[in-house]
């Protein structure tokens, strides 16, 4: 299975709306067809899709924080990772947490932060992540340092095979 990872378009919305059903929490249709139409206009905001031969697969959403008004650190929060079921385990996922990982380093953002449902635990374990149950044990809070990557410190763990 051949994945692509390329921004998301408004022709893309009726396949962008299930998979956002499919996350949760949606409110009406229109509204939130209204709001990811003007986050896309939004240079803080990231919509990537995951295609396979076309047809859009997946998604990822991360909005780019103001910077900290002293110290100039940033966050990237991840907000949304939604890979529809039948295309789970083709690397999708991994495609768009990489592009969205990508994205956050290059605007200089100091880290990259998002909290796992419970199911998601063994894709991060796999990228040599490991989530912080405080405060909430069903969602771990993750955070990837993104300076270390400007230092060339270290590889980051969304540089490393996905294989
Ligand atoms: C988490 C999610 C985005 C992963 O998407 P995906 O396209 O299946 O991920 P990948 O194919 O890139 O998986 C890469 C590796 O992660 C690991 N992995 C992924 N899902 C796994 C699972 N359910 N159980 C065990 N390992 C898993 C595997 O090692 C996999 O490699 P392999 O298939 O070669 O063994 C997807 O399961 C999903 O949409 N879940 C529901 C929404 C969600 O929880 N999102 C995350 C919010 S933070």
């Amino acid at each position: 299975v051949s994945i692509l990872v390329r921004t998301g378009q408004a022709e893309d919305w009726s396949s962008l709306w299930p998979l956002l059903q499919g996350m949760g929490k949606t409110e009406s249709e229109a509204e939130v067809a209204r709001r990811v139409a003007a986050a896309r206009r939004q240079v803080e905001h990231f919509l990537p899709v995951a295609t396979s031969q076309g047809a859009v697969v997946g998604y990822a959403w991360a909005q780019h924080h103001s910077p900290h008004l002293r110290s100039g650190t940033s966050v990237v929060r991840l907000h949304d990772l939604f890979v529809a079921p039948p295309w789970r385990r083709h690397g999708a996922g991994s495609a768009l947490f990489d592009a969205v990982a990508r994205w956050a380093a290059r605007r200089g953002a100091t880290w990259l932060q998002w909290q796992a449902s419970a199911d998601a635990l063994s894709f991060y374990a796999r990228r040599g992540l490991q989530g912080d149950p405080c405060p909430d044990p069903e969602h771990p809070f993750f955070e990837i340092d993104l300076r270390q990557q400007a230092k060339g410190r270290a590889s980051l763990p969304f540089d490393a095979p996905s294989a």
